[in-house]
C-alpha cells in the first residue's frame, strides 16, 4: 500500500549549520509516528519543510505517492497537512476563535463572517479536548497551557490528514496531555497520520506506534515502539549511555541562614502564603499548571499586583516594587514563557546572555575581549548548540533558546534565582547538565526557587518542596524520602 507520507533524503543547511543531512520518514495512514532527537537535532526543521515553511535544499516529499512541493504553509494546508507549532504562532491581541480561523474565516451565503458558526466549531473542538477557556478575551490574557490548547485547536480545525504535533505537551499537565492523546487516538481511527515530537519519552510509549530518531541532522533509525525501550532510545538520540539522570548533590543547604522570608496575600480575601528560603537551598514549588506557583513568584518580585506582602531579604525588609527593583536587590527570574519574556529574539546569543548587565545599551553592545571569553565559556557550560556567539537567537532550536536564558542567569550577581519550569523542552542529556549547573550555583551560595510540574525533577533536585493547590501553599515537605504520591495527594487532593 502507498504510504500516506514519505519524506525522502531531505537535506537542509543554514549558514554554518547542516540542519538535515538526508532524512527519511514514512508515515502510514492511522499511524502516530514519534520524531525524537536532542535539542537542535533537526526535528522542527524537518517538519517546517513538510509544511512549506522552509524549502529543502534537496530531497522529496510524497503524499499518497505523489511528489509535492509547497512554497508556503497555505499550500501545505490545502494538501491536507497541518502543524501545531513548537513556538506559538498565535496573534496575542485576537481571541481564541479569531486565532483559530485567522485567514480561513467562515463566511455565510452573503459573504459576511459567520461568527456563530466559527464559534460553534471552536466550542466543539475545545469540548473534544475537555478544555474550558474564555473565548472572548485576547489570547495573551490566557495561561500558557490555555494558549497551547488554542494552538492545538487551530491545527485540529484544519481537519488535516497529516498532522504534525511539535512538542504540544511541553506546557500541559499529565492530565491535560492525556486529553490530547485521546483526541490523537480518535484521529488515528479516522486514518489521520501524525508526527509527534516530545522530550517526554514516557509519552512516546503511551501514544506512538513507530519512532524515528535524528541526531545532529542525521537519520539514525526507525523502530516500532513495541520493540523498543527507553534505554535504547536514549542511546540512539545521544549516541552514548546517559549517566545519572539527577546528579548527586554534595552540598547541604545552610539552614541557619534564611536568605529570604516572604508573606504574600494576593487578594483581600485570599489566605496568606508564608515561605522562606535558606542559603544554598533549592526550594521546589510543586503543583499542577495553574496552581498559583507562577503568580506567587510574580507577586514576590512585583511583576504582578498583590494585596499585601512583607519581604525580608538577608534580614532586611524590602519592597520589591517591580522586577527591575527585584533584580537590583539580587533576585532574578527565569520566566516560564521564554519567547515573550525571556529573550530578545532578534538579538544574538551573546547579547542575550549579557542582557541583564547592560540592559540600557544592549542594542549597541560592543563586547570587550573579557566578555567575549565569558560568553564563550557560558555557551560551552550549558551546551548551547549555535554556529557562534553572534548568531541570532531566533534561529536556534527551541531547546537551545532555553539554554541561552539559563546561560544568562549564570552570568549574574543575584543571590536568589527563581527558575520557572527551567527544563521545559530540554532534551534528556541536557537536563542533567542543567541540574548540575543549578548545584554549582548553590555551591557559590546562591539560593534557588524552582517551579516545576515534573515530579521526578522536583524529587530529584530539590532540598525542600512547597506544594501549591488552588492558588496557595498547601504543604511543606522536606525532601527526605518524598514520593510522587505524597506530592500529588497535596496537589490534587487525590493520589496518582
Ligand atoms: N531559520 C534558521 N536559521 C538558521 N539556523 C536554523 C534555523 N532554523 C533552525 N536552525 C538550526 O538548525 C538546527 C536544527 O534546529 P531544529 O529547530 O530543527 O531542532 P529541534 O530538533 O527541533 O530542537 P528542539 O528539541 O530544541 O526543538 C539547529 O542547529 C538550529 O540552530
Ligand atoms: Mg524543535
Amino acid at each position: 500500500m502507498t504510504p500516506l507520507l514519505q519524506l525522502k533524503q531531505i537535506k537542509k543547511s543554514f549558514p554554518g549549520v547542516k540542519a538535515l543531512d538526508g532524512i527519511n520518514l514514512t508515515v502510514a495512514s492511522g499511524e502516530i509516528h514519534a520524531l525524537l532527537g536532542e535539542n537542535g537535532a533537526g526535528k522542527s526543521t524537518l517538519m517546517k519543510i513538510l509544511c512549506g515553511i522552509y524549502q529543502p535544499d534537496s530531497g522529496e516529499i510524497c503524499i499518497e505517492g505523489k511528489s509535492r512541493s509547497f512554497s508556503n504553509y497555505r499550500e501545505a494546508i490545502d494538501s491536507g497537512v497541518g502543524i501545531i507549532f513548537q513556538e506559538f504562532s498565535l496573534i496575542p491581541y485576537l481571541n481564541a476563535v479569531e486565532n483559530i480561523f485567522l485567514n480561513r474565516e467562515i463566511k455565510n451565503s452573503f459573504g459576511l463572517l459567520d461568527r456563530s458558526k466559527m464559534r460553534a466549531k471552536a466550542v466543539n473542538i475545545f469540548k473534544r479536548l475537555s478544555v474550558t477557556l474564555d473565548m472572548d478575551v485576547p489570547v495573551e490574557q490566557l495561561s500558557v497551557a490555555q494558549q497551547q490548547f488554542v494552538e492545538i485547536a487551530k491545527a485540529l480545525s484544519l481537519d488535516a490528514k497529516i498532522l504534525v504535533l511539535d512538542e504540544p505537551t511541553a506546557t500541559l499537565t499529565p492530565g491535560e496531555a492525556e486529553h490530547l492523546f485521546c483526541v490523537m487516538r480518535d484521529l488515528r481511527l479516522l486514518g489521520v497520520g501524525m508526527v509527534f515530537i516530545s522530550h517526554h519519552l514516557e509519552e512516546i510509549f503511551q501514544v506512538c506506534d513507530t519512532i524515528t530518531v535524528l541526531r545532529d541532522g542525521q537519520y539514525i533509525g526507525t523502530v516500532p515502539t513495541a520493540e523498543s525501550d527507553i534505554n535504547q532510545l536514549v542511546e540512539m538520540m545521544v549516541g552514548r549511555k546517559v549517566e545519572q539522570a539527577f546528579p548527586i548533590r554534595s552540598l547541604k543547604p545552610d539552614r541557619s541562614v534564611k536568605v529570604l522570608e516572604a508573606t504574600i496575600q494576593r487578594t483581600k480575601t485570599s489566605p496568606k502564603d508564608c515561605f522562606h528560603l535558606h542559603k544554598g537551598e533549592i526550594l521546589g514549588f510543586a503543583g499542577l499548571v495553574g496552581s498559583g506557583r507562577t503568580e506567587t513568584v510574580c507577586a514576590l518580585i512585583g511583576a504582578q499586583r498583590c494585596f499585601q506582602k512583607t519581604i525580608s531579604l538577608h534580614g532586611k525588609t524590602t519592597r520589591l516594587s517591580d522586577p527591575a527593583h527585584a533584580l537590583e536587590q539580587g533576585i532574578g527570574l527565569l520566566p516560564e514563557s521564554r519567547k515573550t519574556e525571556g529573550l530578545v529574539l532578534p538579538f544574538s546569543v551573546s547579547q542575550n546572555i549579557t542582557l541583564n548587565r547592560h540592559e540600557k545599551i544592549a542594542s549597541i553592545l560592543i563586547h570587550s575581549k573579557k566578555e567575549r571569553l565569558i560568553v564563550r565559556q557560558l555557551i560551552k557550560a550549558v551546551g548551547v548548540k549555535t554556529p557562534n556567539a553572534e548568531t541570532a537567537v531566533n534561529t536556534l532550536s527551541g531547546g537551545n533558546q532555553q539554554k541561552v536564558v539559563i546561560a544568562r542567569w549564570l552570568n549574574n550577581t543575584c543571590s536568589v534565582l527563581i527558575f520557572d519550569e527551567p527544563t521545559r523542552g530540554i532534551d534528556v542529556g541536557a537536563k542533567a547538565e542543567i541540574y548540575q549547573l543549578m548545584h554549582e550555583l548553590t555551591e557559590k551560595g546562591i539560593s534557588i526557587i524552582m517551579i516545576s510540574s515534573e515530579l521526578p525533577e522536583i524529587i530529584g533536585v530539590c532540598d525542600r518542596v512547597l506544594v501549591f493547590r488552588d492558588g496557595h501553599i498547601v504543604a511543606e515537605l522536606d525532601n527526605q524520602g518524598i514520593d510522587s504520591n505524597t506530592i500529588m495527594l497535596h496537589a490534587t487532593g487525590n493520589t496518582l
